[in-house]
This record gives structure tokens, C-alpha cells and sequence, in this order.
């Protein structure tokens, strides 16, 4: 059943807010000549704002849990860039993530893609979560755009969905207690 503590989203509402964050991003004047999605949660936001903005997408890995899902110490790199310096260095980047939650995975990989010298860097998110971070985003970064500002509860994302049918159903019911509300 969905619960209180749980925010579902349909892949209809995660492409309206992701609209809606390219009319942000377009309104900035900010214009990134790339996108970084951090897999797995980042590459199905970042390929239908590709829709909006049609810019590349160059994907990462990175792991912050264990195989007990604890954190790790720190978050650790599993897939990057090939060629980064060729493909970053002098570029305006749009790092592109779901979720800004502890934001320890965020700021990892802000300071790691900036290493490369680009031009400039941002950060897009769909939804973030209203608490305190462990991380922070680097002063070098020159805009932030968030999609939708959540209070701390799990986001439960339709990707992640094994029944889609029931995924809407809860979704649409926890719309409907809203309007009342
Ligand atoms: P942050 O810097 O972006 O805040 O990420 P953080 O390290 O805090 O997040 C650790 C993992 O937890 C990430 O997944 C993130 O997507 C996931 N996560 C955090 N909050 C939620 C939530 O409310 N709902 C869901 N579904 N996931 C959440 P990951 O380990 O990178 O895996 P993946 O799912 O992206 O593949
Ligand atoms: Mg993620």
C-alpha cells in the first residue's frame, strides 16, 4: 500500500517536471554544451531532458553503498568518462542525477568532473529533498535547478516499478488525498 512516508511519481509526472526544468535551465541563460547522468537513478532524466535541450549524455558510475548497503566511506567510481580531459576540459556541463538526498554522491562527482577543467559545471536535479546534506556543492558550481523541493520521505520512481499498473494506481491515490487535503 502507499504509505505517508512514500512520494510515488508516474513516468508522466517525472517527464512534466522535467519540462519544466528545461524552461528553468533556458530562463538561466545557462547553455551546457553537455550532460553527466550518474547512473542508474540520472539516465532516465537525463535522456528525456535530452528531449528539451538535445545536448549528449555521458554517463557514470558511482557506488556509495556496499554490498551490505552500508555507505562506504566514500563514494567510489565504477564507470567513467573515457578520454574525460578531451571530452570536458573547456566545456559547459549539466550534471544530471534524480535525487539530491545525503548529496555526498553529488559533491563526489562535482569535484571529480571539475578536476577536468570545464568551463563550467551545474547541477540538475528532479527532486530534492529538503534536509540536512553531508555534502556540499562545490562554489565553482554555477547553478543548481531542482525539478521539485520534497520533504525527506522515499521517493519511490517508476523505473523501479516491477507492477507499472500499480505503481499510477498509487500515485493517483496519493494525488487525490492531496487535492483534499
Ligand atoms: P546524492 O549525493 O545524490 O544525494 O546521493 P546519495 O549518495 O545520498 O544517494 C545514495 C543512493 O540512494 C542513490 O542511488 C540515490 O539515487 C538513492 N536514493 C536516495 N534517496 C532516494 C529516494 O528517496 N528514492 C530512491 N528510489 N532512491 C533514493 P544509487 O546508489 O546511486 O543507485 P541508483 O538507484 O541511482 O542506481
Ligand atoms: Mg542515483
Amino acid at each position: 500500500m502507499a504509505g505517508p512516508e512514500k512520494i510515488f511519481f508516474t513516468y508522466n509526472d517525472i517527464h512534466k517536471t522535467i519540462k519544466k526544468m528545461a524552461v528553468q535551465i533556458g530562463a538561466s541563460g545557462y547553455e551546457p554544451e553537455l550532460m553527466v547522468a550518474i547512473g542508474t537513478g540520472g539516465f532516465i532524466p537525463a535522456r528525456i531532458l535530452k528531449t528539451f535541450i538535445n545536448k549528449p549524455i555521458y554517463t557514470v558510475g558511482i557506488s556509495y553503498y556496499d554490498m551490505e548497503n552500508k555507505p562506504k566511506d566514500s563514494p567510489q567510481k565504477i564507470q567513467w568518462i573515457d578520454e574525460v580531459e578531451k571530452k570536458l576540459m573547456g566545456k559547459r556541463i549539466l550534471l544530471v542525477d534524480e535525487v539530491d538526498d545525503s548529496r555526498v554522491t553529488l559533491e563526489y562527482c562535482l569535484r571529480e568532473l571539475l578536476k577536468h577543467k570545464p568551463a563550467e559545471i551545474a547541477v540538475a536535479v528532479l527532486h530534492n529533498k529538503q534536509k540536512e546534506k553531508r555534502g556540499t556543492i562545490p562554489a565553482a558550481v554555477t547553478h543548481y535547478f531542482s525539478g521539485i523541493e520534497l520533504a525527506d520521505k522515499w521517493i519511490c520512481y517508476p523505473w523501479d516499478a516491477v507492477d507499472i499498473d500499480q505503481q499510477d494506481r498509487f500515485a493517483l491515490e496519493q494525488n487525490k488525498g492531496l487535492s483534499k487535503a
